[in-house]
């Protein structure tokens, strides 16, 4: 079988765009995968992170890969901070990668600029992020778009270090991308990516809303004058974007949708939508609250540890041999 690995980062709360475009896949690959899930928190830190809010962030979002259906028994799921190979490995991939490469990373120079003295770590989180998926030996790595650049970057060094060092030591990885409905766009702001990161917070539906702010926030997403339930990303983004949820929730394919809401008016699209996503997150937010203060979850992550451990050690004891660092 082979081997899938991807992670989210904890930094914000977890938006429907997140579920749509990446839990889900999730989901999808478990039965034809074997599967590694995890929480991104180091990652997380490349950014000025609250203590309190992120540890409550990790915890959050493990309880919710497993509302949402990630299955514990069909999937590794583990804290890359429990794992402290990760970071060891990291660091002799940091000696194998030239610095240049680092400084073109679209999402470093990005938030590079959004963020006034950024540290370090902003510039070498593709190196860890390289780490994660190296050592596990995946075959596929599902990202979203904005993370393909740096699953390539993975496959980069893990083939001149191969070179460098005359192994076979690293698999190639393969990014996998979700499909381009997959992307949901900004409420308010539909041009833009739903994003947990969003300043408007209008535009963004986070897993653990309340029905009645769901309710309030799709029945209040920016549309157009034409009264014309079609799907065209290009001229009709608010439209298009809440066809691209209701289509990822009911499975109706884009053509039914519009032939169902033919001649309707956006309201009573826009109500159907938010039923729709109220029935999907109730069910969610149920299991979310049994599941996130238990000790089943404890057990989960103390699983995930000790199964990933023994694989990283064995990668760590492996590559520092390669490298020279061996006794
Ligand atoms: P982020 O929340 O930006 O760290 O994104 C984590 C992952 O969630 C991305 O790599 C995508 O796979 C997915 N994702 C985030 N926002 C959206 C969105 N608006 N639409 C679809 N997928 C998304
Ligand atoms: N950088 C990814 C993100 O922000 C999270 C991530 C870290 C990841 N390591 C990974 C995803 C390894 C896939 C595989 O979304």
């Amino acid at each position: 079988m082979k081997r899938m690995i991807t992670g989210l980062q904890p930094s914000g709360r977890i938006t429907i765009g997140n579920y749509i475009g990446a839990i889900r896949q999730m989901i999808n690959n478990q039965d034809l995968y074997e599967s590694f899930i995890f929480v991104a928190d180091m990652h997380a830190i490349t950014i000025p992170q609250d203590p309190e809010a992120l540890k409550k962030n990790i915890r959050e979002l493990v309880a919710l890969y497993i509302a949402c259906g990630i299955d514990p028994n069909k999937n590794v799921i583990f804290l890359q901070s429990d794992n402290y190979y990760h970071a060891n490995v990291s660091w002799i991939l940091e000696c194998n990668t030239p610095f240049g490469v680092l400084g073109r990373m679209t999402q470093f120079k990005d938030k590079s600029k959004k963020h006034q003295n950024f540290m370090a770590g902003l510039l070498t989180y593709p190196i860890l992020m390289a780490a994660d998926i190296l050592i596990y030996d995946a075959d596929i790595v599902p990202v979203g778009k904005d993370q393909k650049q740096h699953v390539e970057l993975a496959r980069d060094i893990a083939e001149s270090f191969n070179k460098r060092y005359n192994t076979e030591f690293f698999k190639i990885p393969e990014p996998v991308i979700s499909k381009e409905t997959s992307k949901i766009g900004d409420l308010i702001d539909p041009t833009k990516k739903m994003s947990k990161s969003a300043e408007n917070k209008k535009g963004v539906i986070f897993l653990l809303d309340s029905e009645a702010d769901i309710r309030k926030k799709i029945m209040g997403a920016t549309t157009d004058s034409e009264m014309n339930i079609k799907y065209d990303v290009e001229n009709k983004p608010g439209i298009s974007s809440l066809i691209a949820i209701y289509h990822e929730l009911t499975g109706l394919s884009i053509a039914e949708i519009e032939e169902k809401y033919k001649g309707q008016n956006y309201g009573t699209f826009k109500k159907d939508v938010a039923d729709v996503v109220v029935n999907t997150l109730i069910p969610i937010q149920e299991r979310f609250n049994k599941l996130v203060n238990s000790k089943e979850l404890d057990d989960i992550l103390e699983n995930g540890k000790n199964k990933t451990l023994e694989i990283a050690k064995a990668k760590y004891e492996q590559i520092k041999k390669i490298v020279g660092l061996d006794r």
